[in-house]
């Protein structure tokens, strides 16, 4: 299916949110943000949302006492505007069913590392201590593992002496910008599907994750 209408999902800054607003506005991005649902009333990006006059909803987790009460709320936020695709965009929540059923090969993940390595939290860090020569993000569909399910596409980046978290965060920053705006091209386009826990593109099984290139551009090209 093509995808028009997108969802994103937010719990902080919502930069990469950003991103996508801004490829929709300079006409880059053929696709309508047609909803942002937060977990937390105090996220900036909502105000980044109310900006581009985009509908935002927030379901503070905090208020339900029981997670699968919050799970099944989500899932009916969610069908608002019936998007395509739906993009966790710095969701510090980890999916329930209810929304995995209901949207099925339909939702990716941005994660900062280069899945598999280092799932969960403090990525950069980890990176630096492990001696990694490159970071990198991951966009990937999601599945019931964190962070598990499989990898879209990829940006890496060096790893450079002197780095710490921050200064590596904020170097990977805008290129998983340009990576989250190229993927969710590709789904514009049709290009990219995923079936029995497997990537496709243009109807072909991926051997591994596309590569963001310097020029913005995605390939199975090291
Ligand atoms: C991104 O680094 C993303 O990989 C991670 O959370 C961060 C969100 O940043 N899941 P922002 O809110 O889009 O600025």
């Amino acid at each position: 299916m093509k995808v028009k209408r997108v969802t994103v999902l937010i719990s902080g800054s919502g930069s990469n949110l950003q991103a996508l607003i801004d490829a929709t506005s300079s006409g880059r991005l053929d696709v309508e943000i047609c909803h942002v649902i937060s977990n937390r009333a105090d996220a900036p990006g909502l105000q980044r949302a109310h900006k581009a006059q985009i509908p935002t909803s927030v379901l503070p987790h905090e208020q339900f006492s029981k997670r699968s009460e919050f799970d099944q709320a989500l899932a009916a936020l969610a069908a608002f505007g019936k998007p395509q695709l739906l993009v966790l965009a710095g969701f510090m929540r980890i999916l329930g069913a209810p929304m995995l059923q209901l949207f099925a090969g339909r939702i990716i993940n941005l994660h900062p590392s280069l899945l598999p390595l280092y799932p969960g939290t403090g990525t950069y860090q980890r990176a630096i201590e492990a001696g990694d020569k490159e970071h990198g993000a991951s966009i990937h569909f999601v599945t019931a593992e964190l962070d598990g399910g499989p990898v879209i596409s990829q940006v890496h980046i060096p790893i450079l002496p002197g780095d710490n978290a921050d200064i590596l965060a904020s170097r990977l920053s805008p290129r998983e910008h340009d990576l989250v705006v190229s993927t969710v091209e590709l789904f514009s386009h049709h290009r990219v599907h995923c079936a029995n826990d497997a990537v496709f593109l243009d109807g072909k099984p991926f051997s591994k994750p596309l590569r963001l290139q310097a020029d913005g551009t995605l390939t199975d090209q090291d």
